[in-house]
């Protein structure tokens, strides 16, 4: 009688435990908030032809001004990209072949489809002159 108590117990702390794991270890939903402030500069005419490109490609995930949205994709303006980190053939790799999550958990960056070698240096030098003004050098 007392191993029958003993088991039925064990058997709930279980199925406590399961059910535990699988209401919390389940992804926060993406709030698609901003996840750093970004001071923006009088952009140079370079620039501003990167900050279009990157509108274009990239902002849907990375945020106007590469601010990054939470659940969905990191700012840019980071120290984590910083140059001597993050060189810019990164970026390059990162648009034509796309990332394997490894900083953050909001899953792999896909491919940019048709993105030229020319948009990816633009948009480059652009998040370089923002991370400049946001003292990430
Ligand atoms: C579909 C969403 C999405 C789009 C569109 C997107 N990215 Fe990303 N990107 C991500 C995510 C998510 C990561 C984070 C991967 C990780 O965990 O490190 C990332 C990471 C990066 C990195 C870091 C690469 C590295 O080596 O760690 C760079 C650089 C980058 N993106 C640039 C761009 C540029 C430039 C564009 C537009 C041409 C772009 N991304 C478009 C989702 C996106």
């Amino acid at each position: 009688m007392k191993t029958k108590t003993m088991i039925t117990g064990i058997v709930l702390l279980a199925a406590l435990g399961l059910g535990y794991v699988f209401l919390f270890s389940k992804k926060e939903p993406a709030s698609g908030l901003p996840i750093v402030e970004v001071t923006v500069p009088a952009l140079s005419e370079k620039a501003s032809i990167g900050q279009t490109a990157f509108n274009e490609n990239c902002a849907a995930c990375h945020g106007i001004n590469a601010i990054g949205q939470d659940g969905i994709a990191p700012p840019l303006i980071h120290i984590i990209y910083e140059p001597s980190h993050h060189g810019d053939q990164s970026f390059y790799l990162a648009a034509k072949n796309g990332v394997r999550a490894h900083h953050w958990p909001f899953g792999n960056m896909p491919p940019v489809e048709g993105i030229s070698d020319q948009e990816i240096a633009d948009i480059t030098y652009y998040i370089r002159e923002l991370q400049r003004a946001n003292g990430i050098n």
